[in-house]
């Protein structure tokens, strides 16, 4: 009788404590399992990413190397998606930047869903007459948003601090940068490279442009938008933020808010201050 009692004592014993073990191990085998769905999402997301999305947002995502389907290496039409200012953080800047009130992860969601309107970006989901079920655009959205890795997110990338007004910005003299003469041939060669052209048209061909304003006579135009702005200060705050101001005529119609513009330029111009100058004398030149 007294063994009995004894070893069910230490059966009971035993069972409480491999009991409370696996209790104890239960939240680090679940964050396993977490991790695990999570990297199955990405993976998945990675394949969907480099079938549909590479030809225009580039294979590193950087908008820098695109190939098309037979594998000849073309331009990128699409903006850097491994972006510090699109990635990294909680409340990326680029959603200040197009007036988006979400989180990144909505951000990313919505537009890879919708696509942009105006631009070449498509939509994919099926909701919108995409070939994407939900949970597909979820997975390409989380492969984007795992470009947020901690050593890239480390340090934010040096950029240009624009003075808000041109004046201020055209006589600067500092280390990083001083302002030289405008050259407007110059100004004509990068207004095709940046792609200004593909929707704002030549500016010697009144309604070349596909979906911008055409900006042959911007000069003039410029001039009488916002109240208080010479054409030129008008100018470069429609490149530097071209929300500030929606103009009310595009090429198919009425502009739409948010600008369907390219709003990453503060970006782009940042290792190249100078090309600001040069297309401000290309386009005010006329
Ligand atoms: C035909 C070219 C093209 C393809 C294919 C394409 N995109 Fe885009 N995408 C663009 C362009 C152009 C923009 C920028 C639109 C603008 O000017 O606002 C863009 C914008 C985006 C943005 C917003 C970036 C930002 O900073 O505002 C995300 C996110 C995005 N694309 C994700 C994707 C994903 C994911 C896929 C694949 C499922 C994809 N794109 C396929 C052209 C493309
Ligand atoms: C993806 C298409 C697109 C690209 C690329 C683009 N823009 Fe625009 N741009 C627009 C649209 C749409 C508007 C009108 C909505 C608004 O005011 O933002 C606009 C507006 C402007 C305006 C104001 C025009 C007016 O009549 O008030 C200027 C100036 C301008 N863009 C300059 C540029 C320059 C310079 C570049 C190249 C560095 C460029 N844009 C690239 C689409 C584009």
């Amino acid at each position: 009788m007294q063994v009995k009692v004894v070893i069910g004592t230490i059966a009971f014993m035993l069972t409480m404590i491999i009991l409370g073990y696996a209790a104890l191990r239960e939240p680090e085998r679940l964050e396993h399992f977490t991790g695990a769905r999570e990297g199955r999402t990405i993976e998945t997301g990675a394949k969907i990413y480099f079938d549909n999305c590479a030809t225009c947002h580039g294979v590193e995502g950087r908008a820098e190397e695109c190939y098309d389907a037979a594998g000849n290496s073309i331009t990128c039409q699409g903006l850097p998606l491994n972006n510090y200012f699109l990635v990294c953080g909680d409340s990326p800047e680029r959603l200040a930047q197009t007036r988006f009130e979400g989180t990144k992860e909505q951000f990313v969601e919505r537009t890879v869903a919708a696509g942009r309107s105006g631009t070449v970006m498509p939509a994919w989901s099926t909701r919108y007459g995409g070939p994407f079920r939900d949970d597909q655009v979820q997975n390409v959205a989380a492969f984007v948003l795992n470009y947020a890795n901690e050593e890239f997110c480390a340090q934010e990338p040096a950029r240009f601090d624009w003075p808000e007004s041109v004046d201020d910005f055209l006589s600067l003299e500092t280390d990083e940068f001083v302002a030289q003469a405008g050259d407007p041939e110059n100004g004509a060669a990068l207004y095709a490279s940046y792609g200004c052209n593909s929707c704002h048209g030549n500016l010697d061909e009144p309604g070349s442009n596909q979906i911008g304003p055409w900006l042959g006579d911007i000069e003039e135009v410029g001039a009488a938008r916002v109240e208080g702005q010479t054409a030129q200060q008008y100018v470069y705050t429609s490149i530097l933020d071209p929300n500030a101001f929606i103009a009310p005529d595009c090429a198919q119609g009425p502009c739409i808010s948010p600008s369907a513009m390219r709003g990453d330029y503060a970006f782009a111009f940042s290792d190249m201050p100078q090309d600001m100058v040069d297309l401000l004398a290309y386009l005010l030149e006329q």
